[in-house]
């Protein structure tokens, strides 16, 4: 719309988000022609800076896509010179009214849009909103704020902040991220599924065994120990990242595609499910580990974390949703930093083919020979699916063989980053990928008792090598379901 403007406020523009993330998505999207014609980008964080110093901070962290090399240095210069920098305390109306005049001369009298994406810490979330809210909302248009996690640590002090965010909000105002949801594959979850006929009649307890979330990464906490100590992995992937994939693959047929649509299934799935028990959890910690003349360090070697620190920097578990399409299905998640490999991936293993007449070609390994669908997130993005097939020759020998989409083969074009999707979605007010409220609630809900208890009892991790498998406890949870868990860098 000619006649309507979108200011973007960065809030915490310094900090190894907004340089790593931000910035970069928004000048994709400024690439791909996807930002409206009237835009500005505002950085405004605590440190002094000018213009130009904002600019040249920025342009080190803009990259081109493979694909589209040409125009790039031009287009990169475009987009700096709609980069501009405020600097003010993050509680301080005044410097956010200062904000507000010169968003005002940007818009030149335009529909005034704005989005504010907090990139700051949690503590200092609400009084940003407020500020943000009273001084510089916006007059005539739309203004909406892009919060991540941390949501608090549990139930109580997440309620306290939507309550405090409610104080300056409305509900439709809050664009909670995570930034899994704007991943391509997990994006792709609902076509899959939806979209096919040969999926969804098999979605279910009656053919499904179990299904895995697994997330491991092969570097540790790596300067981020202090905010990550007060979290724990539980927090930081497994209630949120690898949960909203589960609420995706699990939730019902959707009326539409709409947002509420959509985040009504997601609530119901979430409300399905058994709170997490102690005995279903496995937790680990990475110790430090030499190999090959390197020492990797142990995560309290990290100087923000303190020696004794208990919280987990793996953990598995097995969760149950407790309704007629799921009923004693297992789904198990396991999330770790340090470990041997990196990716996310979802793994669905299928029941046993009854009366299976080449049973005595897969020996005494029946599992072996169930069909595994396999959902790779990242990196190198595909989706498998294993089936048995005869070794062509005369005998009769059968192998597992990969019916195989491999993105990298198949699509040429390169992935988004999931902060783009994110970002053009707020601009644009769709909701879909941002949590509600109340699927935050259902989240915490059934992770606080665990979590309390974790802590109360003072549980101790299963310390693990750096760059290791993990801790075995993980296999011998998974046993107790019947489960082995699938490993992504065997078939890599
Ligand atoms: C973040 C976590 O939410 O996700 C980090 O706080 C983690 O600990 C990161 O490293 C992983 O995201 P990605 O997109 O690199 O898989």
């Amino acid at each position: 719309d000619k006649n309507s403007t979108v200011s973007i406020t960065v809030v915490g523009a310094s900090g190894d988000l907004a340089k790593k993330k931000i910035f970069p998505a928004l000048f994709a999207l400024f690439y791909e022609d996807c930002l409206p014609e009237h835009f500005t980008v505002f950085g405004y964080a605590r440190s002094k800076m000018t213009d130009a110093e904002l600019r040249n901070m920025v342009s080190k962290t803009l990259t081109c896509r493979i694909d589209k090399r040409e125009n790039c240095g031009e287009k990169m210069e475009q987009f700096l010179k709609r980069c501009f920098y405020h600097s003010g305390q993050y509680d301080s109306e005044d410097n956010f009214t200062e904000l507000d005049k010169k968003l005002k001369e940007h818009e030149a009298g335009r529909v005034s849009n704005r989005l504010f994406y907090l990139s700051i810490p949690p503590n200092i979330f609400i009084d940003a909103v407020k500020c943000a809210s009273l001084s510089a909302s916006s007059a005539n248009g739309w203004t909406r704020v892009i919060v991540e996690k941390p949501f608090g640590r549990d139930s109580e002090s997440s309620a306290a902040l939507t309550n405090g965010l409610k104080q300056y909000l409305a509900e439709d105002q809050i664009f909670r991220i995570d930034h899994y949801l704007g991943k391509e594959l997990v994006e792709n979850l609902s076509v899959l599924r939806f979209s096919n006929l040969i999926f969804e009649p098999l979605w279910s307890r009656q053919y499904i065994r179990n299904v895995q979330f697994i997330f491991s990464e092969d570097f540790g906490t790596e300067g981020r120990g202090g905010y990550f100590d007060n979290y724990g992995i539980i927090r930081d992937i497994m209630q949120n990242h690898l949960l909203q994939i589960l609420a995706l693959f699990a939730m019902e047929t959707p009326v539409s595609l709409d947002a509420e649509d959509i985040r009504n299934e997601k609530v119901k799935v979430l409300r399905s499910m058994r709170p997490l028990q102690l005995e279903d959890v496995v937790i680990g910690q990475y110790k430090s580990h030499t190999k090959g003349g390197v020492t990797y360090p142990a995560y309290t070697d990290d100087k923000t974390v303190p020696k004794d620190s208990l919280t987990p920097t793996f953990a598995a578990a097995a969760l149950f949703i407790d309704n007629a399409r799921w009923d004693g299905v297992p789904f198990l998640m396991k999330a770790g930093k340090a470990l041997h490999t990196k990716g996310a991936e979802i793994r669905v293993q299928f029941r046993h083919v009854p009366g299976n007449l080449y049973n005595r070609n897969f020996g005494t390994d029946l599992d072996r020979a169930t069909n595994e669908l396999v959902i790779r997130v990242q990196p190198d993005e595909a989706i498998y699916l294993k089936i048995n097939n005869k070794v062509p020759g005369l005998g009769m020998r059968l192998d597992r063989s990969n019916l195989n989409l491999h993105y990298a083969a198949r699509y040429s074009k390169e992935i988004p980053d999931a902060y783009e999707r994110l970002l053009l979605d707020a601009i644009e007010g769709e909701r879909r990928l941002f949590i509600r409220s109340d699927e935050l609630d259902a989240a915490w809900a059934l992770f606080t008792p665990l979590l309390k208890e974790l802590e109360e009892k003072k549980i101790i991790p299963e310390y693990y090598p750096h760059g290791s498998r993990g801790p075995v406890g993980a296999h011998y949870l998974a046993a107790r379901y019947n489960v082995r868990w699938g490993d992504l860098s065997i078939e890599q």
